[in-house]
């Protein structure tokens, strides 16, 4: 409670490195913005992880950091990394914060929905009528598989040099988010695609076997399974027949990305990372956009903080509890969108059409806050 006796809700900040800080900073503008409207505060609290806690502790994350995220109800995170931090042959690199909070934190379920604005279609690589009715949801492992195996690094004499990585899953891994993800079905269009590599590695066995398994549970739920690379194809090819996909933490970052083209920017993609710890409010989760820290344009003002801000209303409807704010976010970056504000990452489409305005990162989120109090103006 504040002083006002609002309900104020925890976040934990992880601004981060590059384009982090400029995403997340619009993003608190237009949660503040849909607090005020559905009188509720936001507590925020910051965090220096990344690149930019390897220069002020010597390591992407401190232990002590990791517990402190994990009490407060929801995480909103920019991105981390960067040039200065990324010697491959590096111990202490930026990444390592994600893992440590993914791991941690018990946050095995990345959930990364891919839907495309009819506005943005003409950004997109794809032919429009392609990308009519594409509204899918990649559900990947997070905790598990190549990226938490063990690993030995490379050794020997140049010329004879050896690397390993192996990719260990274990049932109750599989079945955690195999269920999830028929749960998720279930309130969407009761599609299911399981994606795997099974004529080749035991661990896609044991996954097919498992969502078999489980796949008697929901009956309702029509599901298939895919090998990966075809299902690399076929997002492209025919991405509206997809609803729901569930797949290996490695898959599941390849596909993503592909995915994330279909929306015309990978700056309009959200995501959350959602584990079994609940809070007064809804599920405790880590909630990103899904582009990087893009430092090339970093401290420019002209990032994309869409996919922050889409981040931020899955933050306040799973995490928080607040579907309304969700809601009310979610139309307002529509509206901001259909209104003809681009930034520059969507400015080539912007061309093209009479009426789009480039704006950068601020400015973008001023025309989402306009839109959402525009909204609460109507609905008053
Ligand atoms: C992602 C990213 C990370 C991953 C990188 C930065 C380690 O690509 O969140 O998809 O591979 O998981
Ligand atoms: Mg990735």
């Amino acid at each position: 409670m504040t002083e006002d006796g609002l309900t104020a809700y925890r976040v934990a900040t992880i601004a981060g490195d590059g384009v982090g800080p400029e995403v997340v900073a619009a993003a608190r503008r237009v949660v503040d913005a849909a607090g005020a409207r559905f009188g509720f505060a936001i507590d925020w609290s910051d965090f220096l992880v990344g690149g930019a806690a390897i220069d002020a502790f010597g390591v992407a994350i401190r232990p002590e950091d990791v517990d402190a995220c994990g009490t407060a109800d929801a995480i909103l995170l920019g991105a981390v990394g960067g040039p200065k931090w990324s010697d491959p042959a590096a111990t202490v690199r930026p990444e390592q914060a994600l893992f440590a909070l993914r791991g941690g934190l018990g946050l095995y379920a990345n959930l990364r929905p891919v839907t495309v604005h009819p506005a943005l279609a003409a950004a997109s690589p794809l032919r429009p009528e392609l990308l009519a009715g594409v509204d899918m949801l990649i559900v990947r492992e997070l905790t598990g598989g190549i990226y938490f195996g063990d690993r030995t690094e490379a050794s020997g004499e140049p010329g004879s040099r050896t690397a390993l990585d192996t990719l260990p899953y274990a049932e109750h891994e599989i079945a955690r988010i195999v269920r999830l993800a028929f749960e998720l079905a279930r309130t969407r269009r009761s599609g299911l695609t399981q994606v795997d590599k099974a004529n080749v590695l035991a661990t896609s066995r044991l996954w097919r076997r498992v969502t078999d398994e489980i796949a008697v549970e929901f009956p309702d739920v029509r599901l298939s399974h895919q090998l990966v690379d075809s299902c690399a194809m076929l997002l492209v090819r025919r991405p509206a027949d997809f609803d729901v996909i569930v797949t290996e933490n490695l898959f599941g970052d390849i596909l993503s990305d592909e995915a994330a083209v279909l929306a015309g920017s990978l700056g309009v993609l959200p995501s959350a990372s959602l584990g079994e710890r609940k809070t007064e409010h809804g599920t405790f989760g880590l909630y990103e956009p899904i582009h990087g820290s893009a430092p090339d344009i970093a401290g420019r003002d002209i990032a994309n903080p869409t996919g922050t801000i889409l981040s931020a209303a899955m933050m306040l409807r799973t995490s928080l509890g607040r579907a309304d704010a969700a809601d009310a976010v979610e139309t307002a970056v529509a509206a901001a969108i259909d209104a003809g504000w681009r930034t520059a990452d969507l400015a080539d489409s912007a061309d093209q059409d009479d009426g789009l305005v480039v704006v950068g990162t601020t400015g973008f989120a001023t025309a989402v806050v306009e839109a959402l109090e525009a909204a609460a103006g109507v609905a008053a």
